[in-house]
């Protein structure tokens, strides 16, 4: 059971991210590029409950660690900073936040696949990528699961799956299993998935319509 999340990230979807998981009860640590201080106050107007730290500081206790830095930045995260840490990837390589990264577009790889490269000691699911920050707060549904807006996730790893599975929950979407990180192509920015709003339901049909080859599962969770 989670007990406490790292946000490395201060900006639209971190903050987003920070508040639905604080009233679901969850601790949050939160982090930008810099000191605490630099964002002792963003913390204390914005995300009410949350503790400011360093990036160092704020991972090191928490049970998993949501990285929502524009993927242009993604290589300032130290890779040894999240060595065994769980490391949810809601990055975009979308122009007008993440700038265009001829690095990106060049590579066959999907971004969460070059994140997972370059974080080689973390275990990295893709979800929260397909939903607009402001949407995290209108959209979730605590309580009542029935037909609420369902979030994909796509991991090779089952105890992480599992457990970004549960934050998702928590924070009040329904968690639909994609398959391997591989398959996040599948929501990656520009897909109909990354523009649509599914309930669990239609999130299936929709990864199953999707062009892209489903290897067998590493886990199938509850949902
Ligand atoms: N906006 C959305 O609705 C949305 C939804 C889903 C996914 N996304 C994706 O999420 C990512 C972030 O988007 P955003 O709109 O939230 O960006 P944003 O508003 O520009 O915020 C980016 C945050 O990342 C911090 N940051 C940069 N490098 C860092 C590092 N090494 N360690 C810790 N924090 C660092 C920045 O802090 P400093 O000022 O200290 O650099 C800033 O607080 C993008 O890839 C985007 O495509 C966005």
């Amino acid at each position: 059971m989670l007990t406490k999340i790292a946000v490395l990230g201060v900006g639209r979807v971190g903050t987003a991210v920070a508040r639905a998981a604080l009233d679901a009860g969850l601790a949050v640590n939160v982090a930008a590029s810099g000191s605490a201080e630099d964002i002792a106050l963003i913390a204390e107007i914005i995300t009410p409950g949350a503790a400011a730290h360093t990036a160092q500081d704020a991972v090191a206790d928490a049970d998993l660690v949501v990285v929502a830095v524009p993927l242009n930045k993604y290589r300032t995260l130290d890779p040894a900073m999240l060595e065994g840490k769980i490391v949810v990837d809601v990055m975009n390589h979308w122009a007008e936040v993440d700038g265009s990264l001829a690095e990106v577009s060049e590579d066959p790889r999907r971004t969460s696949e070059i994140v997972a490269a370059h974080l080689s000691g973390s275990r990295v699911v893709k979800t929260l990528n397909h939903i607009g920050y402001h949407e995290i707060e209108d959209d979730a549904r605590r309580g009542s699961t029935d037909g609420r807006r369902a979030l994909a996730i796509a991991g090779d790893d089952a105890e992480a799956v599992a457990a970004v599975t549960e934050l998702v929950d928590r924070i009040g979407f329904e968690p639909v299993f994609a398959g391997p990180l591989a398959v996040g192509a599948v929501f990656e920015a520009g897909t109909p998935i990354f523009f649509g709003s599914f309930d669990a339901e239609e999130m299936r049909r929709a990864l199953a319509d999707a062009d892209v080859a489903v290897p067998e599962a590493v886990v199938v969770g509850a949902h």
